[in-house]
């Protein structure tokens, strides 16, 4: 779950399309994640990958704040997991 300057939240999977690494270490900034590992940058709307070496987007997550609670509908579209990682 990533918490924006702009006081947004956004749920993605954790782990980079492109490798085994965790976006939650990443960068956030202008809306996007870095990942840490190769630099791809993930859209936290919409998961959409917007620098290679990734080139799948990760999946999002349903995200609603309601009095100050982060509530999270989980995607049911089926993960986009990098080559040789399975579902944890
Ligand atoms: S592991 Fe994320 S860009 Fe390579």
């Amino acid at each position: 779950m990533f918490l924006t300057e702009e006081g947004t939240v956004h749920a993605l999977d954790d782990t980079c399309t492109h490798q085994d690494a965790s976006l939650a270490a990443g960068w956030v900034e202008n809306c996007r994640v870095e990942c840490p590992l190769h630099e791809s940058t993930f859209s936290l709307r919409t998961g959409e990958v917007d620098q290679p070496p990734a080139k799948r987007g990760v999946r999002v997550h349903q995200v609603t704040v309601q009095d100050g609670e982060v509530l999270v509908e989980l995607s049911t579209a089926a993960p986009q997991l990098p080559p040789g990682v399975e579902v944890r």
